[in-house]
């Protein structure tokens, strides 16, 4: 089925042959270095902070031959009280063919679909889902391992709080891996497979997704950074319990010295970078795909 003029909002409720032909294109994209090409204006509403997401897809859109209208949080009248539906509203009344919105407020995106006419993609909701990191994950480990059943992902840190863990579980799971995660207690999804230590997870991972503390989404439970550090750090000593062929994913932004090394950027296992590339390449299959972009 097409998805000429949808939106993406989550991934549990698309089909797996359309995250396949997602890949497909992104790949396709990537090894051909070719973009279809189209006149469009994407409207970006980044109504939280974000470098990769943002940009990326400014890039992809670029690629695409599209422009970009750009609202941000800070300097927007959201600040004045306008609510992201009415953001959408407004870029959609000047004419954008697609709306690309991060935001973190009780609105919910799959409510506001429901009253645009324009197609919208989530491009990180609250703490509810990240949709194009969740993608870009997968074909990550797609293009590292060759495939994603079978795998085995460990979730290391602040996953209650963490979108891309939220759409990581979503698209590993749906493909047929196994996902389990690692952490301070207060900090772990309840009703999974958990570690109680970082070592035995490594030990039984082929995939390791380090998170970020998601200091800004805090109302308690905040560990103290020096016993995380020693416990749950991804470094080259805690890294011997990886296997050598593993792979280590982070979505970024990283705090270095905290939730991973230095020497954890340098690991030939470490696809960090790789998934900033694959960011762009999956957004851009997501666009034309949604614009019907050949
Ligand atoms: N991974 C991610 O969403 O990064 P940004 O917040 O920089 O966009």
């Amino acid at each position: 089925m097409s998805f000429q003029g949808s939106s993406l909002l989550e991934l549990k409720s698309l089909e797996k042959t359309q995250m396949d032909s997602f890949f497909q294109k992104a790949l396709a994209f990537k090894a051909n270095r070719w973009w279809p090409q189209k006149s469009f204006i994407a409207g970006m509403a980044f109504l939280e902070v974000s470098t990769r997401t943002t940009s990326s897809f400014e890039v992809a859109v670029q690629r695409l031959g599209g422009k970009t209208v750009k609202v941000s949080g800070a300097s927007s009248s959201v600040v004045k009280g306008e609510t992201v539906l009415d953001t959408c509203l407004t870029l959609q009344a000047m004419g954008v063919d697609i709306l690309i919105v991060r935001h973190g407020t009780d609105e919910s995106l799959a409510d506001i679909s429901k009253q645009l006419r324009t197609p919208i993609i989530n491009a990180g909701e609250g703490v509810s889902g990240h949709p194009t990191q969740g993608l870009l994950d997968a074909l990550t480990v797609l293009e590292g391992h060759g495939r994603i059943k079978g795998e085995k992902l460990l979730i290391v840190g602040d996953a209650v709080h963490s979108r891309v863990a939220a759409s990581a579980v979503e698209v590993f799971k749906m493909y047929g891996a196994e996902v389990a995660f690692c952490g301070p207690e207060g900090w772990l999804p309840k009703n999974e497979n958990t570690f109680k230590d970082l070592e035995s997870g490594l030990n039984w991972c082929s995939v390791v997704m380090a998170l970020r503390i998601q200091r800004e989404r805090h109302q308690s439970h905040f560990v103290a950074l020096s016993d995380y550090v020693e416990k749950y750090q991804l470094n080259k000593d805690s890294l011997a319990a990886l296997r050598a062929d593993g792979l280590i994913i982070h979505p970024g932004p990283f705090n270095r010295g905290v939730e991973v090394s230095e020497e954890v950027l340098l690991d030939a296992r470490s696809c960090i970078w790789k998934q900033v590339e694959n960011g762009v390449f999956i957004r851009g299959a997501v666009i034309s795909e949604i614009l019907n972009i050949q």
